[in-house]
């Protein structure tokens, strides 16, 4: 029998991933930024065993049938020459399918704790091509999760590269977390109805590219006001194609631009602060980690003290047990 425990950060996007080029690959249409938190982790342990008849998986104490994380398992499987069926099981530090990105951290975790528990060697897997693909094709998104920081995600071949290191910039992130429970469409499904539909999805991808130039940039300079400023260009712009979809694919609701006029007021105050939404109502306020007390007592006045979730820089996915 083999054992693993691995641990993942959530990730945020700040340069949005939204829209697929290959659906069976997983590969995107466009690429990202984003920055892997420390304090939103998923923590998974995955052990093989010979007794097992079928993969096992309990998340967050209740067990579930997802076949995203056999194909996994199975992938790990065939690379290490593994048979044995696994049992697996994950606690998300962030509410399940609510637009937080926990299937991000989740992938991350998942995989990371597999490959060293089929023997792999968890520290040059970020390294393999075909370790990257497996995390990928489990979410999206998920290989961001992997490396520390702010991380770019390239759409050609779908690697993740390092732009500045966790303990770099003393960056944070508020999350005012505005419903509970799950979302009322996947961003698999999002995207998918997007692409198909929006007559701005062409026009999305096309000026992707001149926000991810803008970003790095902003990024190597360590200049949050222009990091802020194109980071909520590609939310607006992300959300503007969605709603544009037929049927509207909306997933803020009014409480959503609530906070964003907050955050605006926010800066007319010279307090450096930026918005973010993803696929959920939920939003998110980049801000310098001196600034953090001042963004979290506003959203503290929109939303319950409990709702409002901080973190900083994170670092990658990584064997913690
Ligand atoms: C809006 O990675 O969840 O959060 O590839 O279908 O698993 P799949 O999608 P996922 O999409 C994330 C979309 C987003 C933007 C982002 O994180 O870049």
């Amino acid at each position: 029998m083999r054992r693993a425990t691995a641990e993942a950060g959530i990730n945020i996007a700040l340069i949005k991933y939204w829209g697929k080029r290959d659906a069976a690959e997983n590969l995107p249409d466009v690429g990202s930024i984003s920055l892997t938190l420390d304090d939103l982790v998923t923590r998974t342990t995955v052990r093989f065993d010979p007794a097992l008849e079928r993969d096992r998986f309990v998340l967050d104490g209740q067990p579930r049938d997802d076949a995203r994380v056999v194909q996994l398992l199975d992938g790990i499987r065939a690379i290490a020459g593994v048979m044995h069926r696994a049992s697996v099981t994950s606690k998300n530090g962030v509410p399940t399918a609510s637009g937080l990105a926990s299937s991000a951290s989740g992938a991350a975790a998942l995989a990371t704790a597999a490959w060293a528990a089929a023997g792999l060697d968890p520290d040059t897997a970020v390294d393999d091509p075909r370790f990257i693909d497996l995390v990928r094709k489990g979410s999206g998104s998920a290989p961001r999760s992997l490396l520390g920081g702010l991380v770019e995600l390239e759409k050609t071949r779908g690697r993740v590269q390092q732009l500045c290191a966790e303990d770099a910039w003393d960056l944070r992130m508020l999350v005012a977390r505005l419903t509970k429970g799950p979302k009322k469409t996947s961003s698999r499904a999002g995207m998918a109805l997007t692409k198909q539909t929006s007559p701005y999805y062409a026009p999305w991808v096309e000026s992707h590219p001149a926000d991810l130039v803008e970003a790095r940039a902003a990024i190597v300079d360590r200049d949050l006001p222009r990091l802020g400023a194109v980071m909520e260009r590609s939310t607006c712009r992300m959300h503007a194609c969605m709603l544009a979809a037929d049927p509207p694919l909306r997933y803020w609701r009014g409480i959503t631009l609530d906070v964003a006029d907050a955050v605006e007021d926010l800066r007319a105050q010279g307090i450096g602060a930026w918005y973010t939404m993803d696929a959920g109502p939920h939003v998110k306020v980049l801000c310098a980690a001196a600034d953090a007390d001042q963004v979290r007592a506003t959203l503290q006045s929109l939303v319950p003290p409990e709702d409002v979730l901080e973190a900083g820089p994170g670092p990658g996915a990584r064997i913690v047990d």
